[in-house]
């Protein structure tokens, strides 16, 4: 790929202005790196709403509408429900626009190949959307685990529970194309939450050769059945074991800014352990990251850990890497592939009553 940074403002478009817009947004307000030009939502509502950021920008009914306005853009963050992410990322790569979408990159793998493919073709960058990987006390936990201070990590753990109150509104017309997902067979907490869990992995301990998964499922409401409670265990190429556990408190009040969603993340070494307490919610109330090692407790009390400013950093490490071409995506397309291939491996894996399966051989 031939990208050249950009030597000025990058021009960028939100397409898709529902319920995250107002995380992803934090990256784009009063960052030097980027102007935003123009608003593309079907909802004339949410364009009345969001316009009221950008002024000077142009509103949308759609990315057609857009591309034959003569608006000039260099890139787009792409907020669009998830069964839209496929064409649409290759409609928007088409028109020559980089792209910066959000996670799950897609459904599978004949998607992930158009997407690459659409990419390579137009000469354009592809970003999966990854936010976990900028929130500081992962980030932090990530520094401890290379440090040493943990000794050789042994094991990772991460627990989920999904509540079902408290948070904030999520519109009703999110529960659609959610409701689609479970229809296909990709679930709100291991598919579509999962996507970050599961990147988180990778990220900390590299490639995954083995995934065994038990997926389950509860009706919530009649008609309904959200996926889990649900187990999935794996082996990193390095040896390192995983084990994720999704469970769900349906009456559970969980106090949160966002989703009700209680998340930790524990790296067992073996001279201590580093716990991640706390990341969407607001569960436990102590630090949200702290350290155990030869018999002394660390705890840090003043990482920025409210979740929308893992949101933020990752929208504003894209826009640098427009203006500069520096370090690492956080995820190429092609890293994100691999998350997407752990996450059938474990679906492959429950579907097979539980047998080990390797992602990378999947066809
Ligand atoms: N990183 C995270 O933690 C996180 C959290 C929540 C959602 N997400 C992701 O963000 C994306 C959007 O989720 P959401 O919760 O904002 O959904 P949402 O339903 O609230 O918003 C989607 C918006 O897209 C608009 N839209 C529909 N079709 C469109 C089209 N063809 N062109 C332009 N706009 C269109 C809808 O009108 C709506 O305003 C999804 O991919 C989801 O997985 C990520």
């Amino acid at each position: 790929m031939s990208f050249v940074p950009f030597d000025r403002p990058v021009r960028a478009a939100f397409v898709g202005l529902g319920r995250i817009y107002d995380l992803n947004v934090r990256a784009y307000l009063g960052n030097a790196d980027v102007e935003v030009v123009a608003l593309v939502d079907p909802s004339a509502e949410r364009r009345a709403e969001r316009l009221a950021d950008w002024p000077g920008a142009r509103a949308f009914s759609s990315v057609a509408e857009l591309a034959s306005s003569g608006v000039e853009l260099d890139a787009v963050e792409a907020l669009l429900p998830i069964p839209l992410h496929a064409d649409g990322v290759v409609e928007l790569l088409g028109h020559g626009w980089h792209v910066n979408v959000q996670k799950p990159m897609c459904n599978d793998l004949a998607d992930a190949r158009r997407m690459l493919a659409a990419a390579d073709a137009n000469d354009r960058v592809l970003r999966v959307m990854e936010n976990y990987v900028f929130y500081e006390p992962l980030v932090k936990l990530k520094e401890l685990v290379a440090s040493g201070t943990l000794g050789d990590v042994s094991g990772y753990h991460m627990k989920m529970v999904g509540s079902g109150r408290g948070g904030w509104e999520v519109p009703a017309s999110s529960y659609e194309w959610q409701f689609r997902q479970m229809g296909a067979g990709r679930g709100i907490l291991v598919f579509d939450d999962g996507w970050h869990k599961l990147a988180t992995a990778i990220w900390l301990f590299g490639p995954v050769r083995e995934v065994r998964a038990w997926v389950g499922g509860t009706e919530v409401v009649p008609g309904v059945e959200i996926d889990a409670p649900s187990t999935i265990v794996w082996e990193h190429a390095d040896g390192v074991r995983g084990v994720w556990d999704i469970t769900l408190a349906t009456d559970m009040y969980l106090r949160s800014d966002y989703y009700t969603n209680d998340e930790r993340w524990e790296v067992t070494g073996r001279r201590g352990f580093a716990r991640v307490n706390r990341c969407t919610g607001r569960g436990i109330q102590q630090p949200s990251l702290e350290v155990y090692a030869d018999g002394e407790m660390r705890s840090y009390h003043a990482l920025d850990d409210d979740w929308a400013s893992s949101f933020r950093d990752s929208g504003r490490h894209w826009l640098r890497w427009l203006r500069t071409g520096e370090g690492p995506l956080l995820w190429s397309a092609a890293e994100a592939v691999d998350v997407l291939r752990f996450a059938l491996a474990a679906y492959a894996s429950s579907d097979s009553g539980g047998a080990g399966v390797d992602p990378a051989a999947l066809a």
